[in-house]
């Protein structure tokens, strides 16, 4: 079986050692911190990661991404970073608890995945009092907060764009054979949609221009259900169990907001013995890509990984030595990172 890549329309690849190949960074470097005062001789940085959970199989692959950055980086510039890792569990109350111990502890940046994001106001508050600058991921503070300084940054991966990708493979799969998604051969691709929390810009961005997608390229879709599963494999599994029962024989695909939801829909599937129904999803998780390449997914957008902690770790590395972001960490705004997605499916 062939897995094919294709680009996203974003595609870039960053390069970091060339990057720092003009910096000589040797056994202490000269700073001169994020307010701009006193210079000090630096032999390390310190900088605080809270991740809204510690479970989540996404956030889990970058935070990977993220220590692998941290080695290379000392590598590259002989200086020693001290990355602290915490998991917020869910609780805005305990990621607030954290920045604080962050900025106790003498953190120099801050890489925070906002539980609550329209609560990103309190980690603000704090880290603007200490003046110490904030890499937000994930999970988008309302504009209004990324206003408020600006030593505050967003990465991510564009929703419209994971959308219009995950569209596009099912769009494609249909031009080359329609008895792929309509398998009752009716004339309708009737489908289910799983979708993330309700409070994630992701769930609704991605639901929208996934079926506008569609739509858009002349699909005959029909909507039979749809649910909430918050990300979760095990709440998209039960939601798919139901589903199969009371609509037996009808559901000829299944839309993921993300690939964990699209896993679950196809651990229900397996349960019922139930094959033929096409599965999309969203992220390119390490369990995600190795559905696709057991050909029990139809595909997936995967985001690129590697840049998007590489995009993290490098703002908070410049920031933590007061410097401005490098130029080849594409700004948006000054403030905004998107990382590149492809498509991953079965060729
Ligand atoms: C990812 C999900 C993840 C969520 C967490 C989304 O962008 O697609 O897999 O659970 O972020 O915030």
């Amino acid at each position: 079986m062939k897995i094919g890549k294709l680009c996203g329309p974003k595609m870039e690849v960053l390069k970091r050692g060339a990057a720092l190949g003009g910096i000589v960074l040797g056994a202490g470097v000269l700073s001169a911190g994020c307010s701009g005062a006193a210079e000090e001789t630096r032999d390390s940085i310190r900088i605080g990661v809270s991740l809204y959970r510690g479970d989540d199989t996404f956030i889990n692959n970058i935070r990977q991404e993220l220590e692998k950055c941290a080695k290379t980086w000392e590598q590259e510039t002989g200086l020693k970073v001290i990355l602290d890792i915490e998991e917020a569990k869910g609780s805005q109350y305990t990621q607030n608890n954290q920045v604080e111990r962050f900025i106790a502890l003498g953190c120099d940046a801050l890489c925070i995945n906002p539980v609550d994001r329209t609560a990103a106001s309190a980690v603000i508050d704090k880290a603007m009092a200490e003046n110490v600058p904030v890499v937000f991921f994930n999970r988008q503070p309302v504009e209004e907060d990324m206003n408020r300084w600006d030593q505050l940054y967003y990465v991510a991966a564009s929703a419209k764009e994971s959308a219009v990708l995950q569209g596009q493979i099912v769009a494609d799969s249909y031009r080359e054979d329609p008895s792929v998604l309509d398998a009752d051969g009716d004339g309708v691709i009737s489908y289910v949609l799983l979708e993330g929390e309700s409070s994630h810009q992701d769930s609704l961005i991605r639901t929208e221009w996934s079926i506008q997608t569609l739509k858009d390229a002349g699909l005959p879709i029909e909507r039979i259900t749809g649910g909430i599963a918050n990300w979760e494999r095990s709440q998209a599994s039960a939601l798919m169990e139901q589903w199969l029962a009371q609509y037996p024989d009808t559901i000829e695909l299944v839309i993921c907001n993300n690939d964990d939801m699209a896993l679950g829909a196809i651990d229900a599937m397996e349960r019922a013995d139930v094959l033929g129904i096409q599965v999309v999803g969203i992220d390119g998780t390490t369990p995600g890509i190795a559905a696709v390449e057991s050909g029990r997914m139809m595909g997936t957008v995967s985001s690129d990984k590697e840049a998007y902690a590489q995009a993290i770790f490098t703002i908070a590395a410049d920031k933590a030595l007061g410097r401005p972001v490098e130029d080849d960490i594409d700004l948006e705004n000054g403030k905004y990172y998107n990382c590149p997605q492809q498509i991953v499916k079965i060729e």
